[in-house]
């Protein structure tokens, strides 16, 4: 279950909100008649409960050879592309000792050194490449996948390296989907009408995921109760709430939105949260700034500033309201480090309290704070978690009138990369380029 508390943000209560509520219940409504903006890429609205059976099976077995062949998965994809699997990879493995087989991550930047030290790591292990672009040509992952596709053939010979390989790309377009073609590897379909941001519960993210050996089946079973919770179109729908309250309090000049939580599980899940937000409503002038934060850690850096800096911030925080262990700091007889008040408070309930304490202290200081509270982290929750933010995020596109299913503003920086790298046809812009370097 999934709990929205928006007093802390409007503290007469939600009726303040009731206008936004309205319009929130009719931009889903858009979303699910399929007469707004960007609706070509609105198949992740019944994905969750479309996903057969023969699908999962697929997946898992695929993720059962790979995890049998290999000591390392590089999992090789840039935003939408990585970012899903990375959130509940890094949110359901333990934080030590992390998982056989070691995923790592690549083609999520260009970094020349973390290439060289990942090319000398996988020197003489057993690894495998798991690469993903829908479109099958960005430049990121396509470079980390020539370095690491060059490296395996020369370990491994091209017929095994080959085995070794899974594509999940477009079903005909880019250069991928030839890749994986003359190569024959096994590859995976992204569908056309799910854009990057919105595929984690497609072989995107569920292949990664299954790999790292969580039930994929929870997730997705997770995201199938999402998917009936939150297309009821009224106001008591949580999805709608999320989304009326955060748009109301960017219309009252809160410009930026953290997400917060308390457990660095989550760090990789509030990235993808960014992506998916930070993509798919900042466009057009408009938009909230997103962003995130780690507490109690970032109250020792960024909280000075939310405490009493500029006034354009709001919080949403993420809350556990309970986890699997439970330890306790213990009491001690000499008490010199004065910590005997909490002898008997569990962790979790002093990390509770931080989180109270802080929405108190917040609130007062002039930030809004929307709670959204899960009852447990597992693969179940984090499914209905991942399609509560979709869906309220197109509802939250919507109210603001913008598409939410594109970036056309991603393409800026793509062109000046190709123009000063000497692309073939991108000759005039390089001119006028260099001109202003
Ligand atoms: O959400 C999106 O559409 C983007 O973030 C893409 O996922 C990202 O740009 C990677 O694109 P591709 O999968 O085509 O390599």
């Amino acid at each position: 279950m999934i709990k929205i508390d928006i007093n802390k943000a409007f503290r007469s209560g939600a009726s303040e909100i009731e206008n936004e509520l309205n319009i929130a219940q009719k931009c889903l409504k858009q979303l699910q008649d399929g007469t707004g903006k960007g609706n070509e890429f609105l198949g992740w609205i019944k994905l969750p409960s479309s996903i057969t059976k023969t699908e999962i099976d697929d997946i898992q077995k695929t993720a059962v050879e790979i995890r049998k062949l290999s000591e390392i998965v590089v999992i090789v994809g840039i935003g939408g592309s990585y970012l899903g699997a990375r959130a509940v990879i890094e949110a359901l493995t333990p934080a030590f000792n992390r998982q056989s087989p070691e995923i790592i991550y690549a083609g999520h930047h260009l970094d020349s050194d973390y290439y060289a030290q990942l090319l000398q790591y996988l020197k003489g292990k057993k690894w495998s490449i798991v690469i993903i672009s829908k479109s099958g040509t960005t430049t990121e992952p396509a470079v980390a996948f020539r370095l690491l596709r060059k490296a395996h053939i020369e370990q491994f010979g091209m017929e095994q390296a080959n085995k070794l390989t899974v594509a999940i790309t477009d079903k005909s377009k880019g250069a991928l989907r030839r890749l994986a073609n003359e190569n024959s590897f096994k590859t995976y379909i992204i569908p056309d009408d799910i854009g990057g941001r919105y595929s984690v519960l497609t072989p995107v993210g569920l292949l990664p995921i299954a790999i790292a050996g969580i039930d994929i089946k929870q997730l997705i079973d997770g995201a199938i109760e999402g998917e009936k919770e939150y297309n009821v179109v009224n106001n008591e729908n949580q999805a709608v709430i999320y989304a009326a309250a955060r748009n109301k309090i960017y219309s009252s000049g809160k410009k930026i939105e953290m997400l917060v939580s308390y457990h660095p599980q989550l760090l990789y899940f509030i990235e993808w949260w960014k992506q998916l937000y930070g993509e798919s409503e900042g466009k057009e002038n408009k938009g909230i700034f997103v962003s995130g934060a780690t507490f109690t850690t970032d109250l020792h850096s960024l909280g000075q500033y939310i405490q009493q800096g500029e006034r354009h911030l709001f919080e949403t925080v993420l809350s556990i309201e309970s986890v699997n262990s439970k330890i306790f700091p213990g009491s001690d007889p000499e008490n010199i480090d004065g910590l005997n008040y909490l002898a008997d408070k569990n962790i979790h309930q002093i990390n509770q309290t931080a989180l109270k304490a802080t929405i108190l202290a917040h609130t007062k200081g002039g930030v809004p704070n929307i709670v959204v509270s899960i009852e447990q982290l597992n693969a179940f929750s984090l499914g209905k978690l991942i399609y509560f933010f979709e869906i309220a995020c197109g509802i939250s596109g919507y109210m603001l009138g913008v598409n939410p299913f594109d970036q056309p503003g991603v393409e800026d920086y793509k062109v000046n990369m190709f123009a000063l790298l000497g692309k073939p046809g991108f000759e005039k812009q390089k001119e006028e380029l260099e001109k202003l370097l």
